[in-house]
């Protein structure tokens, strides 16, 4: 499973390509708000487009989503294209991120205004991450339209399961995979018992129709869960930078570390100097 940065911080972005560890990265406008946010709060005077482009140079030539802000077709492929034209050529790697469906809410127009925006950007070579997927449908249809990455949103599933059960929890609280009782009922969202359950089945319908399209398991909150996109055969998993850093800490490592180094021979250490 290759292994993405979800954030926006070039800090973060540096550490984890200098661990090694790092195959691309997703930004969309909470991430990048934070991020300028920061700068700012430090007193930096931000060029934004520097900024951008220091990223996409971080990102050592690995793909980097970059996210329309746009909510129509039109907007949205008008602004694809001017991110593409203005960032690619510094690295090569950059991807347009466009929500499945723009709409605000059930009925506006702009429903398939996500669609024609990835066939469109598709269509012309430039790579489309399709977002806010919340059903392997939407995945489906995505994948068929051409989008290069599909992104689930395994958290916020997890999220919505438990809000509507009236459940209170913390955003980083592990969800079971296999799915949650609650009052004697399964929780569910039209088949979905889990974001990790959505995460498998997007997997599974592109494999069996061997569509290129790559699923990024997204929205990934703990390292746990991160664990579970791998076992379900997510393609990728983008991951905040605190969830990286949380997959390497086991108590007992941690011992170990401790043990051993009490254990130290010095003539072993000075045979090294
Ligand atoms: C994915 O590309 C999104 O940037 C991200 O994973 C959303 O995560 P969140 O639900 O924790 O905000």
């Amino acid at each position: 499973m290759k292994i993405f940065i979800d954030s926006a911080d070039l800090d973060e972005i540096r550490q984890a390509f200098a661990w090694g560890v790092c195959d691309g990265v997703t930004t969309n406008p909470s991430l990048l708000k934070k991020a300028v946010d920061k700068r700012k709060a430090a007193g930096e005077k931000l060029d934004i487009k520097e900024y951008i482009s220091q990223l996409l140079q971080a990102s050592q030539g690995s793909p980097v989503s970059l996210e329309v802000t746009e909510l129509t077709a039109e907007g949205m492929i008008a602004q694809g294209k001017r991110l593409f034209e203005m960032f690619n050529h510094i690295a090569r790697n950059v991807n347009i991120k466009i929500p499945i469906n723009p709409a605000l809410k059930d009925g506006d127009t702009t429903h398939f205004d996500g669609l024609k925006a990835v066939s469109v950007l598709s269509d012309e070579g430039i790579p489309v991450n399709c977002t806010l997927i919340f059903t392997p449908e939407q995945a489906l249809l995505a994948a068929k339209a051409g989008a290069a990455y599909v992104s689930p949103f395994a958290g916020r599933v997890d999220d919505l399961l438990r809000k509507r059960a009236g459940i209170k929890f913390d955003k980083s609280d592990y969800y079971p995979a296999d799915g949650f009782v609650h009052n004697n009922e399964l929780l569910e969202d039209n088949g979905i018992i889990s974001g990790i359950d959505l995460v498998r089945q997007c997997v599974e319908i592109l494999e069996i129709y061997e569509f290129d399209t790559e699923v990024i398991a997204a929205s990934i909150r703990n390292p746990r869960q991160a664990r579970e996109a791998a076992l379900v055969g997510a393609h990728i998993a983008t991951l905040p930078f605190s969830v990286i850093c949380d997959m390497l800490k086991h108590e007992k490592t941690h011992e170990g570390v401790e043990l051993f180094t009490k254990d130290i021979v010095i003539e072993y250490v000075n045979m090294l100097k």
